[in-house]
């Protein structure tokens, strides 16, 4: 195989971009390692796509420090990064070949016609678009589209491999399976890649690492794993997967473990290194389980009222009222669901209950 991955890590140090009054990212400090695929995900406007451009040299650093491969790039114009960029609108010329738009970036930078086309062949066969190279980008599917601007930047052979939410326009199904595909090719090829999503289950999915973003800065830097188990603020346990946020107490630690009391009951959650006192539960939707039951016989639950249920095939979806507030549900047991108006008992599971400070 010709295409060789020549991946390089990336660090950012203390790294600022000011627009005028706006401070799009706020002294945002991280390492990607060479060879992994690092999300950087959150909500529109958190300054993901800033950082992405930062990373190409499309934008400069107001302040700070960016390396690639352990040398000073800030200063580096896109040009002279070996850094590609993915975008979600794929950005192909319309009226060239297939294999000419993926061929591209090689002729322009100097690369002979017919080794730019040798390339350009390997590049759409290894994004399974062997054959595709003769036709108009008018003539694929979205998502083969997608697969084109995907080669064009991988027969570049960059050191960093940039994606701005690239699946963006396509449908959930098609999504799913680029993503794997992106993931597969990424994992095989050795790329560095940096990843921005908005979407939390895209991140979860493809990620070595996830770094977290909220109003320009880093709400948290972890795997997939840490972020879900172990979500360090309110942000990032509400953000991934879409926690139920109650407020508790801690009452005691020992070992990695503390003791949280919800009501009357006490629970065990991984020790959040926060001091005795008022914290916020963070219990997983389907952390919680239902089952029939009355008040006096509540045990080790609480008592509540089933506002909705909702079956889905594979599991229910509850809205649950609680003395704690409203609860949300996701529960396997499709077989004998609980219906809405009924009252009931809800249990937690130990797995899938974080502590994090109010
Ligand atoms: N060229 C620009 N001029 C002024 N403000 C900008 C510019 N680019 C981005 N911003 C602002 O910086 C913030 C972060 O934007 P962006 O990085 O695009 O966020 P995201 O990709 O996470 O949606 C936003 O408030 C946005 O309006
Ligand atoms: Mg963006």
């Amino acid at each position: 195989m010709s295409i060789a991955s020549k991946a390089a890590g990336v660090e950012f140090r203390n790294v600022s971009r000011r627009y005028g009054n706006t401070t799009a990212v706020d002294d945002v400090s991280f390492t990607i390692e060479a060879g992994n695929l690092v999300t950087l995900l959150g909500p529109s406007g958190c300054g993901k796509t800033t950082t992405l451009r930062m990373i190409a040299g499309l934008e400069m650093a107001s302040s700070g420090t960016i390396l690639i491969g352990g040398k000073d790039v800030t200063r580096l114009p896109a040009t002279d990064r070996n850094v590609t960029m993915v975008f979600q609108s794929y950005a192909l010329f319309p009226h060239m070949t297939v294999a000419d738009n993926v061929a591209y970036g090689l002729v322009v930078s100097g690369v002979r016609k017919r080794d730019a086309a040798a390339k350009a062949t390997e590049g759409l066969e290894l994004v399974g678009l062997g054959g595709y190279g003769q036709r108009l980008p008018s003539e694929l599917s979205g998502g083969q589209q997608q697969r084109v601007a995907v080669a064009r930047a991988l027969v570049l052979e960059p050191e960093v491999l940039l994606f701005d939410e690239p699946l963006s326009n396509l449908d959930a199904k098609l999504r799913r399976k680029m993503r794997d595909d992106i993931r597969e090719l990424q994992q095989k090829l050795g790329l560095t890649s940096v990843y921005v999503t908005h979407d939390q289950e895209e991140a979860l999915a493809v990620s070595d690492r996830i770094i977290v973003m909220n109003k320009s800065v880093i709400a948290q830097t972890g795997t997939p794993d840490e972020l879900y188990r172990r979500p360090k603020n309110r942000f990032v346990a509400d953000f991934i997967g879409g926690a139920n946020l109650i407020d508790g107490e801690l009452v005691g630690r020992s070992g990695g473990t503390a003791t949280v009391a919800l009501g009357r009951l006490t629970l065990s959650v991984p020790d959040p290194g926060l001091p005795a006192g008022e914290v916020l539960l963070a219990i997983r939707p389907n952390a919680i389980r239902l089952r029939t039951g009355s008040a006096d016989s509540a045990g080790d639950g609480i008592p509540v009222t089933v506002r909705k249920a909702t079956y889905l095939g594979s599991h229910m979806e509850y809205g649950l009222t609680s003395e704690f507030g409203d609860l949300f549900v996701v529960d396997p047991n499709v077989a004998s669901p609980v219906p809405a108006g009924a009252t009931a008992l809800a249990t937690f599971t130990g797995d899938g209950i974080a502590a994090v400070a109010r």
